[in-house]
């Protein structure tokens, strides 16, 4: 630890004696397509990443999840080195596409890796938390609609009882859904993630019918006995690029509906937001909402995960001459249509960026975190469920990792969340994303996420600089040290 810059171990120091709450939880992410590997063994059959990986230039550089970083097969190792850094907690996620392969019947070879996976958790004194769907969809029910299709959501429920049924007896905290903003809109409309369809009608039906598949899934654990069920969203601070321009004012409320309020009001106050509905008049949206079905998506949640990377300077004018824009709008301009013709683009702020191109704006998470409360009275308590941020790694002759931008990275958001607290946001968890190098979706392995670096020839784990304070922040932390 001598070698990490005075600076960084002097505000992890005093992060350490913020007044965190009692029995807060520190942990780290991931999600089963990214790390597992195993894509086909063991009776696993294509999920949608599998056969979106392999459509010519969906990938950067062609990547496939077939291997991943080897999780499948290196599992206790990991749990071994997450107890080694000293995690409360652990976010994965469970691959449908294991469990039910094709979504015909049960594997029983894939639950198993899952119940040994909780064991070796509880064993190590590591909080399990689990997601049932992040992202990857059977490719057998993407060819029978997807998430374009009702019945999808029925099947999902289906899906989360098994899981249930072979799990709940030692995993507490069960999350739905992961972003649904990106496993909808981004899907369905952007194609940027799979299944790469670009069709406004698809995507509007695949938010809605990931929101039934929410509250029937939600419905049904809690019958089963789960007595902690929510549901992640990955939401942003919409921010008119200037306060007194119409077109701005305008293109931050669109933006503000498809990235946030489409999600939450749902969730949480059991209607779509009446701007959206009118937004998206005449694409047949209000059709496919049945009478029962809002009633069940607002079934009260236990807790709210918020995944947060970046906030959004929106603007409704063309980009400015010179302008690079935020790399990250580029995918939500393609999905912008469907709300209007107008433009919604993301002018720069002159932020700093990570390794994706996005903006750092720490102060936006505790922006966020306590403006939910305000806006949402019943706002059940807040977990941070992933944040985190992407560099170009070197690994040093001596074999390390000083991995100074995305320390700063932490250290800045771990400060922010504090910041909420001390305003009074009910925050009760932080999850760095992510634990491991990992497949960062259509950018392939390019993308380092990790607070462990993964060397994809041997597959060698090396904590970096960013894992070992984390490591220290949560431990004296927990300790009250
Ligand atoms: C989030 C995803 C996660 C990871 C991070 C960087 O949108 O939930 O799987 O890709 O971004």
């Amino acid at each position: 630890m001598t070698s990490l810059p005075a600076k960084q171990l002097e505000q992890a120091a005093a992060l350490r004696s913020r007044p965190w709450p009692a029995g807060f939880l520190w942990g780290s992410a991931t999600a089963a397509a990214q790390i597992e590997g195993a894509g086909h063994e063991d009776g696993k059959e294509d999920s949608i990443w599998d056969a979106f990986a392999r459509v010519p230039g969906a990938v950067v550089n062609g990547d496939t999840p077939e291997v991943a970083v080897d999780h499948y097969h290196r599992m206790p190792e990991d749990v071994a080195l997450m107890k080694s850094l000293g995690l409360g907690s652990y976010r994965f996620s469970t691959s449908w596409a294991r469990i039910k392969p094709g979504d015909r019947t049960v594997n029983q070879a894939g639950l198993d890796f899952y119940s040994r996976l909780v064991d070796e958790l509880l064993g190590a004194g590591i909080l399990p938390w689990l997601t049932l769907y992040h992202w990857d969809l059977p490719q057998a029910v993407e060819e029978q609609g997807g998430w374009a299709s009702r019945d999808t959501a029925h099947r999902f429920r289906d899906y989360a009882d098994t899981v249930y049924g072979a799990l709940g007896d030692r995993v507490q905290h069960w999350t739905t859904f992961n972003e649904p903003f990106c496993s909808s809109l981004l899907s369905y409309a952007a194609g940027i993630h799979a299944p790469g369809r670009i069709s406004r009608e698809d995507a509007l039906a695949a938010v809605h019918h990931q929101h039934l598949g929410h509250g029937l899934a939600a419905g049904a654990l809690r019958e089963l006995g789960a007595g902690n069920v929510g549901i992640t969203l990955n939401l942003s601070n919409a921010i008119p690029a200037d306060l007194t321009d119409e077109a701005d004012l305008d293109a931050a409320r669109r933006f503000d509906a498809l990235q946030n309020r489409i999600y939450l009001e749902p969730l949480l106050l059991g209607r779509y937001p009446e701007d959206f509905l009118h937004d998206v008049a005449g694409l047949g949206f209000e059709q496919l909402v049945h009478d029962g079905d809002l009633a069940a998506i607002s079934a009260p949640l236990d807790f709210l995960g918020v995944n947060y990377y970046h906030d959004d300077n929106v603007s409704g004018h063309p980009l400015p001459e010179g302008d690079p824009g935020f790399a990250a709008a580029t995918d939500r301009e393609v999905a912008s249509p469907f709300v209007g013709s107008e433009h919604i683009t993301f002018p720069t702020r002159g932020l700093p960026r990570t390794g994706m191109d996005w903006e750092i704006n720490p102060d936006g998470l505790r922006h966020l975190l306590t403006r939910l409360g305000a806006e949402y009275p019943d706002l059940p308590p807040l977990y941070v469920t992933e944040n985190g941020a992407a560099y170009d790694d070197e690994i040093t002759a001596g074999g390390r990792i000083h991995d100074v931008e995305r320390t700063q990275f932490v250290l800045d958001h771990v400060g922010s969340v504090a910041d909420a607290i001390a305003e009074g946001a009910d925050v009760r968890g932080y999850f760095l994303w992510s634990l491991l190098d990992n497949y960062e979706w259509a950018w392939g392995y390019g993308k380092r996420f990790g607070m462990v670096h993964v060397d994809y020839e041997t597959l060698v784990r090396t904590v970096k600089d960013s894992g070992l304070v984390y490591s220290s922040l949560i431990r004296n932390a927990l300790t009250g040290a």
